[in-house]
């Protein structure tokens, strides 16, 4: 199971030991600033909106064909966006640092 770090939008860094499920899920269960999951992870909420640190974006992959409609309409997206809600946590994601951009 991955660690991974989160920044939020206070600058504050957010270390997850043994993350399971999806991003979103993980942050969610520590209370993680700045990730709502207003949703539920279907994609159509952007509350879980996450910047990939650019060291991380080829593994961690690009967005899916949902998630690219809905980051569409979010002014804070950019080439490292991705929906928490979307990143499945697996081991090849250990060590991972995402940004949380500031709410709209
Ligand atoms: S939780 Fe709504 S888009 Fe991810």
């Amino acid at each position: 199971m991955p660690k991974v770090t989160l920044i939020t939008p206070s600058k504050e860094k957010v270390i997850l030991e043994d993350a399971i499920g999806t991003l979103m899920e993980a942050a969610l269960d520590a209370d993680v600033e700045g990730i709502d999951g207003d949703c539920g992870g279907v994609c159509s909420c952007s509350t879980c909106h996450v910047h990939v640190a650019p060291e991380w974006v080829e593994r961690v992959g690009p967005p899916n064909d949902a998630e690219a409609d809905t980051l569409e309409f979010d002014e804070r997206t950019n080439s490292r966006s991705r929906l928490s809600c979307q990143i499945e946590l697996k081991d090849e994601l250990d060590g991972m640092v995402v940004e949380i951009p500031n709410s709209q």
